[in-house]
């Protein structure tokens, strides 16, 4: 579905291709804060080592991060020495580390050689911080201290799951859920399903098709992850893996269509503007509106497909079987065999907490800052006993749909064991930490009725900004910056980069 927000695109691809990288260093942090300035000891050669920072949520990972902190690349590679970006250079074949310190001695030993001007415009930002970089400070993005090996609380698989789909529903937080998988695919360089240009959700309504994936990103394999596809019983299994995790999230029906009406501004399409209160009004007749509006309009809005049944139509379930109770409870019986996971919006971080255990993924892989909220003033707060009655009976496909999957959602809860909850206070403790340090203020957006969230601008340490800032990117941002680091990492830019790398390596080597 379309947003009516054009500010959605944000250009982050600009930067991207401009700004220079700095090296997160993959490392236990506790050897990184025991180690001192050894700086002198050994033979640095030239290389004028301009930033190095130390990522610790997964241990011996490189990640390469530009100037605004999102990430480039991701260091898997065993076969060459170096790995080259767009401005920087890691090269692993020196013994010598880095200026700060000469005590981790694993394989992901590196060393940062770049000095454009772009590096040195960020250094005069950064050069204050720099010099007074030392073991008080926080590498850890601000949490608890991090143990050498995260430590995984129980988890139903042994490994953890890397193959996904998220389906499609609308306004049920499903913006959020998907930027934690993006965020998880990207951390771990997972494959994505990347949508053609112009489709975030492979054109919804439509069924997915893999037709609908731009297949460059994929190097002939099924990709990891494919987020917000409409469901499609058949389509979705023969495209991905088949050990995929279904994942869903949907809402209560009372919420989720009054969050339908005011977010799509239903009472617009369907020419209602000049009643006093158009949301009332259409709950007493909302099918001869509904029809009204049909038989008036030669084309349609997309949208208005939400306005019954909203979310068990976005999984799967054709309008004709609306007034069909047995082809319902029939179709919510498959769904339950296929989704491994709906999660209740209502219970997001329980959701959250259940999803990581499901996964067995770490807690601080899931956390979250709410995107896509409608502001307060943009809501009907106040539903009546009386509407919410209609809207139940309007939508009797999604009241099924809830009360099949709220049972289900409480059982799997009901089995977790006693630190369940614990996990739930952490994970708030954490998102509360994150917001505190990254965020300056939430804003209404007065054409959407949108929260939009304002980062702070220069107080974020470096490495909560890495994680704030992909932490507020909606569908399109992730995807248009996900296009640029697969292109930076597939495409004939090797060769350019190579050269450049080069270039300045000789350079650097004449300076001497
Ligand atoms: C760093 O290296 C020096 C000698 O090269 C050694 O004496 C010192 O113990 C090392 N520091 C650490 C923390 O390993
Ligand atoms: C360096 O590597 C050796 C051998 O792998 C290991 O025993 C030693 O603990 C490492 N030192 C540090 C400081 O990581
Ligand atoms: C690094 O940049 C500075 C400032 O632009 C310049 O003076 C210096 O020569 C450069 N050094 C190398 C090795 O390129
Ligand atoms: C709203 O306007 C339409 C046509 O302009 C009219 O038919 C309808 O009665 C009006 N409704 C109210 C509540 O004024
Ligand atoms: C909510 O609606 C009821 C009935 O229409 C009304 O009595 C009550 O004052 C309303 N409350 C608010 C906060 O608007
Ligand atoms: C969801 O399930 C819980 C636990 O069984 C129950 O208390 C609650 O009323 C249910 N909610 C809805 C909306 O059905
Ligand atoms: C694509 O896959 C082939 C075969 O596995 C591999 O050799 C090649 O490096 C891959 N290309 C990219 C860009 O990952
Ligand atoms: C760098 O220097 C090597 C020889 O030292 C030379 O073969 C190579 O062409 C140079 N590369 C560039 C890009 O200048």
């Amino acid at each position: 579905m379309r947003s009516r927000n054009p500010c959605f695109l944000w250009v982050i691809g600009s930067l991207f291709m401009c700004l220079p990288i700095l090296i997160y260093l993959a490392s236990r942090t506790k050897v990184i804060h025991q180690s001192k300035d050894k700086e002198g000891e050994r033979d640095h050669h030239a290389f004028d080592i301009k930033y190095i920072e130390f990522f610790s949520v997964r241990p011996s990972q490189l990640v390469y991060l530009d100037k605004k902190g999102y990430r480039l690349a991701l260091d898997s590679s065993d076969e060459s020495n170096y790995i080259e970006a767009k401005s920087g250079v890691i090269d692993k074949t020196s013994e010598n580390f880095d200026a700060k310190s000469n005590s981790s001695n694993d394989s992901s030993q590196a060393r940062f050689v770049s000095n454009d001007s772009f590096m040195n415009a960020y250094e005069e930002n950064e050069a204050k911080g720099d010099a007074e970089r030392d073991e008080s400070i926080d590498y850890n993005m601000g949490w608890e201290e991090v143990q050498e090996e995260p430590k995984r609380i129980p988890c139903a698989s042994k490994r953890p799951f890397v193959n996904l789909v998220l389906l499609r529903t609308h306004r049920t937080g499903s913006g959020t859920l998907a930027n934690i998988l993006y965020r998880y695919g990207d951390l771990n360089g997972l494959d994505f399903a990347l949508p053609k240009q112009k489709s975030y959700d492979f054109y919804w309504p439509l069924h997915f098709n893999p037709s609908y994936v731009d297949k460059k990103y994929l190097n002939s394999t099924a990709p990891n992850l494919l987020i917000n596809a409409r469901y499609s019983p058949d389509t979705i299994p023969s495209f991905m893996p088949e050990d995929s995790y279904y994942i869903a999230i949907i809402r209560k029906p009372t919420s989720h269509f009054e969050s339908v009406f005011y977010g799509y501004q239903i009472d617009d399409l369907l020419g209602m503007n000049n009643y006093s209160d158009p949301f009332d009004a259409f709950l007493t007749k909302p099918k001869q509106y509904l029809l009204q509006y049909l038989h008036q309009e030669p084309r349609f809005d997309i949208n208005i497909n939400m306005v019954k049944n909203g979310q068990t139509f976005d999984l799967g379930l054709q309008h004709k079987y609306y007034n069909d109770p047995v082809m319902i409870k029939k179709h919510i019986s498959d769904l339950a065999e296929k989704i491994n996971l709906v999660l209740l919006m209502e219970y997001f971080d329980e959701s959250l907490v259940l999803l990581k255990r499901e996964l067995c993924w770490d807690l601080d892989d899931v956390v979250y800052f709410k995107l896509n909220q409608r502001s307060p003033e943009y809501k009907e707060t106040n539903i009546t006993d009386q509407q919410q009655m209609r809207i139940d009976e309007w939508n009797n496909a999604d009241v099924a749909l809830y009360d099949f999957f709220n049972k289900t959602f409480w059982n799997k809860i009901s089995a977790q064991d006693q630190t369940f909850y614990q996990e739930v206070d952490k994970l708030r403790a954490k998102v509360r930490s994150l917001e505190k340090e990254c965020i300056h203020s939430l804003e209404t957006n007065r054409d959407t009725g949108e929260v939009e969230i304002r980062l702070n601008e220069h107080t974020i340490p470096d490495m909560s900004r890495y994680l704030c800032e992909k932490m507020t990117l909606k569908e399109e941002s992730y995807i248009s910056y996900l296009r640029k680091k697969y292109n930076l990492k597939f495409k004939d830019y090797n060769e350019r980069l190579r050269n450049w790398f080069y270039e300045k390596l000789n350079k650097t080597r004449l300076d001497l």
